[in-house]
């Protein structure tokens, strides 16, 4: 949720909507209203000590050492307690954000073995990967890998304070979660997963993991699938409540993949109907903009900026 940053930026309120629980708390994190003292304060007040009595899971194992694993979870509780407890983002998000992105990953204050940064590989793999190329998996201090993430990615002056709402929840229920902003929304920003191309959900086992949201996320809420009907059927609805939301001047942006149906096929192709949605007009005036960032899906050739 990159946008809500730069929208915050611009000093723009925004709106953000994604199924994936670990993008709710980056987003969180990105409209924190708090300075790096105060994040590196509140991380000094964890606890840091090993729990006994932690059952191991094996899939967990093959990518974080028994001592982190004992370490992370003692941790984990007090953040996503104190997170609860949060009337707007603060330190307790910022930190649980900052530990999804050291959780895996090669930099010298990533948790596990080294091993990709964007998505956590399937178990067996990355069993087989390590024991192949020597690799073992790191005991670190987990409050200095925090420290120098923080450091790297935490300004000590937050951006301008601007009013942010941030929900997960399907795109397919987007009128529900924003239903007092419907004719009220001058931007919609869109970046949706592309056609049969991502798979969120089995990517991020860790991070679901870590935040002990296992029982509570289920796959069939992504938006993938390999089906063009089931796709655009999908799009068309969603984009088609996305307008109610839109004040009469108000425009909606997608980030589109080009992504070809079959390997056989050379082209891209367009699988929006487009002219489904009422013409938009143009851009309302930063300051007054409500900006929604929305990842739903939309797949066709050329539209990067494309007024639809
Ligand atoms: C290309 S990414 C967009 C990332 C985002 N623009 C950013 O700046 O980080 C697509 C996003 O769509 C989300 N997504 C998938 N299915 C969804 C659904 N049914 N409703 C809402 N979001 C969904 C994924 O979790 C993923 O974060």
């Amino acid at each position: 949720m990159g946008t809500l940053l730069a929208a915050r930026a611009l000093g723009m309120n925004s709106l953000g909507l994604d199924i994936a629980p670990e993008a709710e708390i980056c987003s969180r994190a990105k409209v924190a209203q708090v300075t790096r003292s105060e994040v590196m304060r509140y991380l000094e007040r964890l606890p840091a000590h090993p729990a006994k009595d932690i059952k191991l899971r094996r899939d967990v194992g093959a990518l974080l050492h028994p001592h982190t694993v004992r370490s992370l979870i003692p941790m984990r509780s007090r953040l996503l307690a104190d997170m609860a407890k949060e009337s707007e983002p603060g330190c307790a998000s910022v930190v649980l954000a900052a530990l999804l992105g050291i959780l895996h990953g090669h930099a010298s204050f990533s948790l596990s073995v080294p091993s990709a940064h964007a998505f956590a590989m399937a178990p067996s793999y990355v069993r087989k990967y390590a024991e192949k190329n020597g690799l073992t998996r790191p005991i670190r201090d987990i409050r200095a890998c925090l420290r120098a993430k923080i450091e790297r990615c935490i300004p000590e002056t937050p951006g301008p304070r601007v009013e942010s709402k941030i929900i997960r929840g399907s795109a397919t229920d987007i009128l529900t979660h924003f239903a007092s902003y419907i004719g009220k929304v001058d931007v919609i920003l869109t970046s949706p997963p592309y056609l049969s191309a991502q798979t969120y959900y089995k990517d991020n086992w860790l991070r679901h993991w870590l935040l002990d949201v296992e029982n509570t996320v289920s796959q069939g809420e992504y938006l993938q699938t390999a089906s063009v009907t089931k796709y655009s059927t999908l799009v068309e609805t969603i984009l088609d409540k996305c307008s109610k939301l839109l004040r009469p001047e108000g425009r909606l942006i997608c980030i589109a993949g080009d992504v070809r149906a079959a390997a056989r096929s050379s082209r891209p192709f367009s699988i929006i109907n487009t002219t489904a949605i009422p013409p938009l007009g143009v851009q309302g005036t930063p300051g007054s903009i409500w900006l929604l960032t929305l990842y739903l899906a939309i797949t066709y050739q050329d539209c990067w900026g494309r007024q639809i």
